[in-house]
């Protein structure tokens, strides 16, 4: 395989939410305490090299909607790709298609996880922005012209950053149009024994018209396991 093994790896209510105040309970912590010690604990089942978020995830997570700073006068960087590091070990990877996050650092903690930045981007992205990146020392890969490239994209994560296993990490419109495309070979899911009924919070997955159909998928279960807390670990492979 010229690309990656992709797993996708999240925590939802018990109706299926990756967001809402049911994180904020005990059995909504615990279960996020599992979610994070399967992936990047100790002794972590995936020993992955990097992990995948939607520009989304991002801009609630690490970037906060901030407006990238950008020199509209920036000299004309050179054309593709841009590797600031390519020996990070742990990468964090942003689909980030017109390069619209504002990123203060090429470097973040995600608990006691450290990774280097990279932004996927299509031809979307400015001459400015790439400056801004390459400014801050944050790699960037550029894949499809109007619109993502995945294939494109993930063979570049492993030709240039050495990532032969990615997690896929949500929200559920960048899971749903990586599965969507064959982009995704197995999923794992800690569900926490709790939930909050809202019908305004995001699911797993989400068919957004522009990027992905509701074209039904099945998968096949690899393992069940019940895990601390009464929240339970569910893998599955995405059936071709
Ligand atoms: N419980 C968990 O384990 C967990 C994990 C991760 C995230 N979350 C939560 O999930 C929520 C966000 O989820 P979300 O589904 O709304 O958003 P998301 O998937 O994080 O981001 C969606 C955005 O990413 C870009 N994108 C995604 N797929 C694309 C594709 N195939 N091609 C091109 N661009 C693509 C687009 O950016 P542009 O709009 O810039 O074009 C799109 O609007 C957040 O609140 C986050 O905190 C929960």
């Amino acid at each position: 395989m010229n690309r990656p093994y992709i797993f996708c790896h999240m925590m939802t209510s018990l109706d299926g939410k990756i967001m809402g105040s049911y994180m904020n309970t005990k059995e909504g912590e615990n279960a996020g305490n599992v979610f994070y010690n399967i992936s990047f604990g100790e002794n972590p089942y995936y020993k992955h090299q990097g992990w995948l978020s939607g520009r989304v995830t991002t801009d609630d997570n690490f970037t906060f909607y901030e407006k990238p700073a950008l020199d509209e006068n920036a000299p004309v960087v050179p054309e593709g790709d841009f590797v600031a590091n390519g020996n990070a070990g742990m990468y964090y990877v942003s689909v980030d298609p017109a390069g619209k996050l504002g990123w203060k650092s090429g470097k973040l903690t995600y608990v006691d996880t450290h990774a280097h930045v990279i932004e996927v981007l299509t031809g979307k992205a400015s001459n400015s922005y790439k400056a801004f990146l390459r400014k801050l020392g944050i790699s960037y890969i550029v894949a499809g012209v109007e619109t993502l490239d995945y294939e494109m994209a993930m063979e570049k994560l492993k030709k240039l950053f050495g990532i032969e296993t990615l997690m896929l990490g949500g929200g559920g419109v960048l899971n749903w149009s990586f599965i969507q495309a064959g982009m995704c070979d197995e999923v794992s899911v800690v569900i926490a024994p709790v939930a909050d009924g809202s019908s305004k919070t995001p699911a797993l997955f989400n068919a957004k018209d522009e990027w992905a159909s509701d074209t039904p998928v099945a998968f096949e279960l690899q393992s069940a396991e019940i895990k601390d807390g009464g929240s339970v670990w569910l893998r599955y492979l995405v059936k071709r």
